[in-house]
């Protein structure tokens, strides 16, 4: 059996539930692909995080000079949000030589053609299941539809925080402020929440799932969008007395002109699936030339299903490297 090392950039909500599901499913891993995962190093601004994901204090370190220049990390997972140091730091994996796996929609979505070209041309897998719908096989099933289809539409819901206020709101009356809170305490928000509610990481999500669709890059700045903040307690009352309810609805729509993205508040009527998608939930519908309509429903946010999305692109990435690494041509 392979020994495989890896080193996250970012050890916070996802990065420590990383750690910890290697550490508690390595020897599954193991027995069904013959990888042993094993931590080697992990980025972090204080050591006390490293400690806390229950790695060794050795493993610990703040520069990406120690991360790219071992020669004992195979893959590097980035787990530390935003687009800034994060993308430049994937870059300088992939030169070096590493896979990368990362977990980071606005990173990805603003430097999609340019990170996918720099993994092709080194070799290495760039693997990004985890930046949309959480835990959901989004990325695979989308592989398995592109292999034949022509996709035409791709609508849902596909950010878990907006989702849990509206649901709380919508159900237990809560007010928008104390759900926000709540879903900040269960892992499910962006470390700046303004990026959940005003539609950004939606936005995000969407621009990757198109410029996928379109093999092509679409950045998030064409999506028009709206985030849920001018929602009223009123509207979403309203909403469940007709028998349906609001959600933040991301949509894309091959027409003519193109694609065309929108993010924002819709009523659902109550007859619709995605009206019932509570909670930490996501729920997307791609629709194929072929296969018509396919709906993938799952966790979209919190650090369990979001960490098992990333250690199946560990392993994925080990054992077919830069093949699963898609073509995204610049804009
Ligand atoms: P957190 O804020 O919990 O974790 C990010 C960690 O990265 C923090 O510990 C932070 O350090 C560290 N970090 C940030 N910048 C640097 C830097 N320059 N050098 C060293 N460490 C740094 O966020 P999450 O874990 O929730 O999110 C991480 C990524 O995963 C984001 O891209 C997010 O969009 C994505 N994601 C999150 C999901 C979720 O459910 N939470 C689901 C899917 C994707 P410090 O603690 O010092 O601030
Ligand atoms: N903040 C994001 C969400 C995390 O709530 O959906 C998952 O990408």
């Amino acid at each position: 059996n392979r020994e495989v090392g890896i080193a996250l950039l970012g050890v916070g909500t996802v990065g420590g539930a990383v750690a910890r599901t290697i550490a508690e499913q390595r020897d599954v891993i193991e027995a069904r692909s013959g990888i042993r995962l094993v931590v080697r190093r992990a980025m972090a601004r204080s050591t006390e995080r490293v400690v806390q994901a229950g790695l060794p204090v050795e493993v610990a370190t703040t520069k990406i000079e120690e991360v790219i220049g071992d020669d004992g990390v195979d893959v590097v997972v980035e787990a530390m949000g935003g687009e800034e140091p994060a993308a430049t730091y994937m870059r300088l994996a992939l030169e070096s030589g590493k896979h990368v796996v990362t977990a980071n929609k606005e990173a990805l979505s603003k430097h999609f053609a340019g990170l996918v070209a720099t993994a092709r041309s080194s070799g290495r897998a760039l693997l990004f299941e985890a930046s949309v719908g959480g835990g959901i096989p989004l990325m695979a099933s989308l592989r398995q539809i592109l292999a034949v289809n022509r996709i035409t539409r791709i609508r849902g819901i596909v950010n878990g925080t907006t989702n849990y206020i509206l649901t709380q709101m919508a159900e237990r009356g809560a007010t928008y402020a104390e759900a926000l809170r709540e879903a900040q305490q269960l892992g499910y928000a962006e470390p700046d929440p303004t990026a959940d509610v005003e539609g950004y990481d939606a936005a995000y999500k969407l621009a990757i799932l198109a410029s996928l669709a379109a093999g092509r890059h679409i950045r998030p700045e064409r999506v028009d969008r709206t985030g849920i903040t001018g929602v009223t307690p009123e509207q979403v009352a309203e909403a469940g007395a007709r028998g349906g309810a609001i959600k933040l609805i991301a949509g894309a729509e091959l027409d003519a002109e193109g694609w065309r993205l929108r993010v924002g508040p819709e009523f659902v009527p109550g007859d619709h699936l995605l009206a019932h998608v509570r909670l930490n939930y996501n729920a997307m519908e791609i629709t194929g030339d072929r296969v018509g309509p396919v709906v993938l429903y799952g966790q979209g946010a919190g650090p369990q299903p979001t960490a098992s999305a990333i250690v199946s692109d560990i392993v994925d990435a080990v054992r077919f490297g830069a093949v699963l690494t898609p073509e995204i041509a610049p804009e």
